[in-house]
Order: structure tokens, then sequence, then C-alpha cells
């Protein structure tokens, strides 16, 4: 997944376009590019690495021009570097593209240009879309556009400038996420809001099959088929602030200690929203949650309180192996699509294929506008505002506040129930008030290589997103395990040098948390409990015990991460690694 961008207007274009690929470098950062129209030419600076190492390779070219377009890549197509890297421009070096997505066809259109002699200079699939603009390109650069948009098939989202027409930006939405930002003489394409936000908060989102034509005196939207049409305005309600650190030193860190807001926000909102709801989960026969990584987690979580809750039997099934079952859906059939992004492409895919077979699709975002959040029959917002950190931490349990709501809204004791989920912000808080003991129990580990995490019941998901989040940031690895099938396998790892943790909140299953603990122990392994502050049996049994406070059962897994993220981005940091841009990762995944 990438980040693009494109500026026309009354400032110079470079530093407006630098400071959105910033905000953007979240969504990918092996190499990136910029391309300006500089005194009625087509100037392209490109570099491999973080945008720093772009910015660095500007310094003494003080660009004026006043069009451009930026891009930071993940590379999907060819390894990092700078042939690879965007913008790509045009045999005669009049057009320059940047694209996030996958061009499916590439290959065949590669072939195709190059049997008319046009040369490729990379090995990327995105590069095929310059060359197609200039020989498409007969005076008006929209037409040239919409004629190429013909012949490409799969998910992208590309700027495109020409030094032919210096004050014009030319976007297209199909598949990848595209934004258009609309200012006082000035106009922007991106691929989401934070990186337009400093300088604009009116912004347009595409839908796929959408084109912007921009200029510094308007934007024009239009379809495939060159039709115009009206689109509204929407005024983004965060501010820059909210999107920075705020004094933290990761993005990371900020987001966990914003989930007692996050939380809050989310149910808040969900009062107001959920009860213009058309449908009750008791009018279908079964639930299926489709998801991935830490969303997928989330939905494990779900399944319980919605199979308590509502007696709805619900599966939960990664989005990426959705595809590959029959799934027999039908309209007796609800189907949840969790995804912070809303626009991870195995999730979307997934969705709308269950669309297509009849199921009603419920999407459960953080992202409104979002493909998924558009293209799901119903939707739940969770309020947790821009996530920057690609490791998801408040947007998870913003997700748990939105499922567990969902679920207890069909309970007879949804009154009492509520009242127990609207202190868990205020608890939250609590459970933040020990970071300080985790980041000393970090210390302690951070040098080892291995790490077992073992849960039972509404532990088990926190087990799996506590391993996810160690191996994610701090690239050590890490496994999460059902509890009680350790002694299947598992076991046989354990010795002095494996640090296992075991989330044990006192729950209808601690007894036999304690039991594995104590096999744990007995085999030399490192014992680091997640339990309450006041378990003094635990403490006994463990290493190390990471304290929560007491909460009802089915509220522990609000609590028991909140440690584990703690521990996750603990050891990461005191690495000295990149906490909010892991190697290899990107915030969103929009290729398959
Ligand atoms: C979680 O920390 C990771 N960033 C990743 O597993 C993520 O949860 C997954 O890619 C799903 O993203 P989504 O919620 O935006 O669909």
């Amino acid at each position: 997944m990438c980040g693009i961008i494109g500026y026309t207007g009354k400032e110079s274009a470079l530093p407006l376009i630098l400071g959105g690929l910033e905000r953007l470098e979240y969504r990918g950062y092996d190499s990136a590019g910029v391309a300006i129209i500089e005194e009625g030419s087509l100037i392209v600076e490109k570099q491999v690495g973080k945008i720093r190492e772009l910015v660095r390779s500007l310094w003494g070219k003080p660009f004026k021009g006043k069009t451009g377009i930026g891009h930071t890549r993940w590379a999907t197509h060819g390894a990092p570097s700078v042939d690879n890297a965007h913008p790509h421009t045009d045999s005669r070096g009049e057009f320059a593209v940047v694209h996030n997505g996958i061009i499916e066809n590439y290959l065949d259109l590669k072939r195709e240009l190059e049997s008319e002699g046009f040369k490729m200079r990379s090995e990327t699939d995105s590069e095929v879309i310059a060359h197609l603009i200039s020989k498409n390109y007969e005076g008006d650069l929209l037409t040239a556009v919409l004629k190429t948009c013909e012949k490409i098939r799969g998910a992208f989202a590309f700027a495109v400038i020409s030094s032919r027409e210096p004050f014009r930006v030319v976007g297209v939405k199909q598949g990848s996420p595209l934004v258009v930002g609309i200012g006082e003489g000035e106009n922007f394409l991106a691929s989401d809001i934070p990186a337009i936000l400093p300088y604009t908060k009116r912004v347009i989102t595409l839908e796929d099959g959408e084109i912007a034509d921009i200029t510094p005196e308007g934007v024009n939207i239009y379809d495939f088929w060159g039709n115009p049409l009206t689109k509204d305005i929407m005024i983004v309600p965060w501010d820059l602030i909210s999107a920075e650190k705020a004094g933290f030193k990761h993005f990371m860190l900020k987001e966990i200690f914003e989930q007692p807001k996050a939380v809050g926000d989310t149910v808040r909102g969900l009062l107001s929203e959920f009860d213009s709801f058309p449908f009750s989960l008791k009018d279908f026969s079964r639930a299926l949650i489709i998801a991935c990584g830490t969303s997928y987690h989330a939905g494990l979580s779900a399944k319980f309180w919605i199979e308590k809750y509502a007696g709805v039997p619900t599966e939960v099934v990664y989005a990426s192996e959705f595809r590959y079952g029959e799934h027999p859906l039908g309209d007796d059939v609800i189907v949840i699509g969790i995804s912070q992004s809303g626009e991870t492409i195995d999730t979307k895919f997934a969705l709308n294929s269950a669309k297509e077979k009849g199921a009603t699709t419920l999407a459960v975002v953080n992202v409104v506008g979002s493909s998924i959040d558009r293209e799901s029959d119903y939707s739940l917002y969770t309020h947790a505002g821009p996530e920057i950190g690609v490791a998801a931490t408040k947007t998870f349990t913003a997700q748990l506040a939105a499922l567990y709501y969902l679920a207890i809204g069909e309970s007879p004791k949804k009154e009492p129930l509520l009242r127990d989920l609207l202190k868990i912000p205020s608890i939250v808080e609590n459970a933040l008030e020990s970071a300080e003991d985790v980041e000393s129990v970090a210390e302690k580990y951070l040098k080892k290589k291995d790490f077992l995490y073992l849960g039972r019941y509404l532990s088990y998901p926190i087990a799996l997103e506590g391993a996810l989040k160690l191996k994610e940031i701090s690239y050590i690895h890490a496994e999460g395990y059902p509890a009680g099938e350790m002694k299947h396998g598992p076991i046989a790892l354990i010795d002095e040098n494996m640090p296992v943790v075991v989330v044990a909140p006192r729950d209808r299953v601690y007894e036999k948390s304690i039991s594995n603990i104590e096999e744990v122990r007995a085999r030399k392994g490192i014992v680091i409990s997640v339990g309450f502050e006041e378990d003094d049996k635990l403490k006994k049994y463990s290493e190390d015990l990471l304290k929560i406070p007491e909460v009802p059962e089915d509220l522990t897994p609000f609590l028991t991460v909140i440690p584990l993220q703690l521990l996750a981005y603990y050891i990461a940091s005191k690495l000295g690694l990149d906490v909010d841009q892991p190697r290899n990762l990107a915030k969103t995944v929009t290729v398959e």
C-alpha cells in the first residue's frame, strides 16, 4: 500500500507535497519521490528509503513550481530502488504518474507498449500508466486518462500531471482510496485525509469509477465514461493535533493512552447512531465475521458475546481464507466485516463476495467513507480518530466496544450491561497507570528471542493479539496459542529461556489457567502473567504479574490487552526500532 498526493494552486507545490508525504509515510516507506512542473518542464526527484532521504536529495533545489505530485512506496512489483520509485514518467518526460494499487493486466499492457516502441525503465506495474496516458494524449489530459482507464484492470488510485498542461492534476479512484481537498485558489488529491488536513478541511471522498480533474480554480468530478458527477463536500471534524504525537515519543504510545477516549467516544457515538438500525441480530440464523490481523482478533472476542447475548451461532474467518471455502450464504446470514481502515482489500473482496451470495453485510470501520463502509449494507462506526501507528491499538479496543454494544443490544439485560460498558474508559485509564511497571518488565525480557502467549476462552484472542503486537513491532518471534492446547505440542518449546505470557483474569477458566502456569513452571519456563491486581495467588506463581483492575468476566478483553500492548511497545522502543513504521509492514494492506 502506498501514499499519493497531488497539488495545484497559488503556493509552491514542493513543501506542501513533502509535508503531505510525511503524513502518508505510515502507508509505506521503502522509497519516495516527487514531480514538479518547474518553468514549463517536468522535474522528477526520487530516492530509496524514507521521506527524509528524499528531502535531503532536494536540499539546494528550491523548486518553485505550483503543480506537483508525490509518492511514498510499499513495494509490490519490483524491489525498492530509484528506478522503481514513483513518480513514473513517459519516454518523453512530459507526463508523470504516482500510483497506489496493482495493475493486474500490466504484463499484457507492457508487451503491447514495448511492441509499439515504448521503453520501460522499471520493473513496476505502475509505469505502464504513464506510457498509456502519453500514447492516448491528443491535447486534453482528462480525455487521455479516460482512454487509459478503459485499458487497465485491477485496484488503482493514481494522479497524473503534465508539462503540456502545467496547472492541472487528474486523479483516478478504483479499488484504492483517493480524496480531493478543496482549498482557496488551490486544490489537492491524496490517499487519505491526514495528508491534506493542515491545508484544508473541505474534502470530497471519491468512489470507485470516479475521476477528479483539478486546477487552482476548481474541481470537476467525472465517471469513467466522462459524465460529470455532483459530489458532497465533507467538512472533516478532526484537527491536526489529534493526528500528531502530542508529546509522546511514538504515535503508538499516544494511541495506547488514547484508548479511554476511543472507547468512550465509540460507545457515545453508537448510543446516538444505533437506534436507527433497521435489523436485529436475531433476524438471522447465523453470523459470519470476516477480518484480518488485529481486527480478526476483535472478531474472535465478539463471537463469545454474540453467541451469549444474541444466541446467534457465529463463525470467525480470516478474510484472506474466506474466498477458498464454499460458505453457503443467503439472506438468513449476516456477514460482519471488521476493518479499522475500511480499505483492507482481503476484507473488502470477501464482504463483496458475501453480498453477491445474498448475505446482509455489516461493516465495523473507523473511517467514514472508506470503501468497506460504502460498499456494505450497514455500518457501525468506531470513533477512535485517526490511528497513525501501524500497530493497531486504540482501534482494537474501540472495535471491542462496538462489537460488545452490537451483541448486548439483543439482551433483556441491555441496560445494566451498557452501564458496565460505560465504566470501561475509566477502568482502562486506571490500567494505564501501571505502564511503568510494564516498562520495567519489558526491560527484563527484551533480549529474548521467542515468546509464547497463552489464553483460554475470552483470553485466547487476547493472547493472539499480544503475540501479534510483539512480533510486528519488535521483530521477536511470538506465538499466541489456546492455553488448553499447550500440552498438545507447544509445551515442547518451554525451557528456562522461554518467556510464557499467560492471560489469566479471575474468570470461569481461571483454575485451568493456573494449571497451565504450573505446567510451564515445572519445565523451568518463565511465567509473565496478566491478571487482577489483588491476585496474590497468581503473583506467587508468576515471575512477573502485569496487573489490571478487576472487571466483570465479559469485559476482561478490554483490560487484558492493555499491558500486552505496552509490553510490545516498550520492548520495541528500547530496542531502538521504528515502532510507528515497522519494517515490511503498512498501515493498510490494499494488496492481496
Ligand atoms: C495490526 O496491528 C496490524 N496493523 C494488522 O494486522 C491490521 O490489523 C490488519 O492489516 C487489518 O487492518 P484493518 O483493520 O484496517 O482491516
